[in-house]
């Protein structure tokens, strides 16, 4: 198989009849659209949604967000967790405001140059915000492209595919199409075949090996979170949010009380990472600029 047959019907009419109404979808501001882009890389639709216009109402422009400490930034992510995407975010409007003067770029490359943004989230802005027609490939469209060829892909081939399946003028429509069919009917534990707008298309129509297991951006199971470094790493980052942590009580904070090598091991990680700062025998935010 060489591509995909577009089949720009019938896909595009399911999705403008099942299309889900999320809040950036009404948006076609750029920095919206990557706001919401980085909260949605680990953190489900529904829960995105609120967090989407309280971060915005904060942050409305780049230049909001790289004039405010990255302290705040990282207060204003409380409850969305993998905290390392607000340190991005306030890099990447850093980087807006001293490269582009506070405005979201309008081409792949200067998009893929700033800090935090990858393949899919540069493909997103170009698809969502300005409506260009290239393809999006996220672990739900890269489960649907997988499924839908019979392959495993190689990540230049899901994109290629993505990019060649675009209907002409219909990148906006098809890519939210394809994300709302991965999410909602091609899932990657009970894909629902019989409602599926592919069906006869589909080189795989659910029974069989999954080409999707271990295809481009289809993420395998995630580790245990319960017990895990990051666990520790999210606490204390919690607790920072509240007051500085003294060093003594670093362990207490991260919820490994009996094992300060660790907690300070990992703790030594988060400075590392710009997520904490040190100073003396106390803990805190990180005060600095980017
Ligand atoms: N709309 C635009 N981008 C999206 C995403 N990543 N997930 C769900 N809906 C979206």
């Amino acid at each position: 198989m060489t591509g995909l047959e577009p089949l720009p019907g019938v896909v595009l009419e399911w999705g403008g009849a099942h299309r889900r109404d999320l809040p950036w979808r009404h948006t076609r501001d750029p920095w919206e659209v990557l706001v919401a882009e980085v909260m949605l890389q680990r953190t489900g639709a529904d829960r995105v949604s609120s967090y989407w216009s309280r971060f915005l109402t904060r942050f409305p422009t780049p230049a909001a967000c790289a004039s405010a400490p990255l302290s705040e930034v990282i207060v204003e992510w409380t409850g969305l967790g993998y905290n390392r995407r607000a340190l991005n975010l306030h890099r990447c409007a850093v980087a807006l405001v001293e490269r582009h003067g506070g405005q979201v770029p309008e081409n792949l490359e200067d998009l893929l140059a700033l800090p935090g943004i990858g393949a899919y989230t540069a493909r997103a802005l170009l698809v969502f915000a300005l409506e260009r027609d290239v393809g999006v490939v996220d672990t739900n469209v890269g489960r649907v492209l997988a499924r839908w060829s019979g392959e495993s892909l190689k990540p230049s081939r899901a994109q290629d595919l993505a990019d060649r399946s675009v209907p002409n003028g219909e990148g906006w429509a098809w890519n939210q199409a394809l994300l709302d069919l991965g999410a909602t009917i091609c899932r990657a534990g009970e894909p629902d075949c019989d409602r599926c707008p592919l069906s006869t298309d589909c080189q795989w129509k659910g029974s069989g090996p999954d080409p999707a297991r271990g295809s481009a951006q289809v993420g395998g199971r995630q580790s245990p979170f319960e017990g895990s470094d990051r666990q520790g790493r999210g606490r204390l980052v919690d607790a920072l949010r509240q007051k500085p942590v003294e060093a003594n009580l670093l362990s207490e904070a991260m919820g490994w009380p009996r094992e300060p090598d660790r907690a300070e091991r990992v703790a030594a990680g988060l400075v590392a990472d710009g997520l904490a700062e040190r100073v003396g025998e106390q803990y805190t935010l990180p005060t600095g600029g980017s």
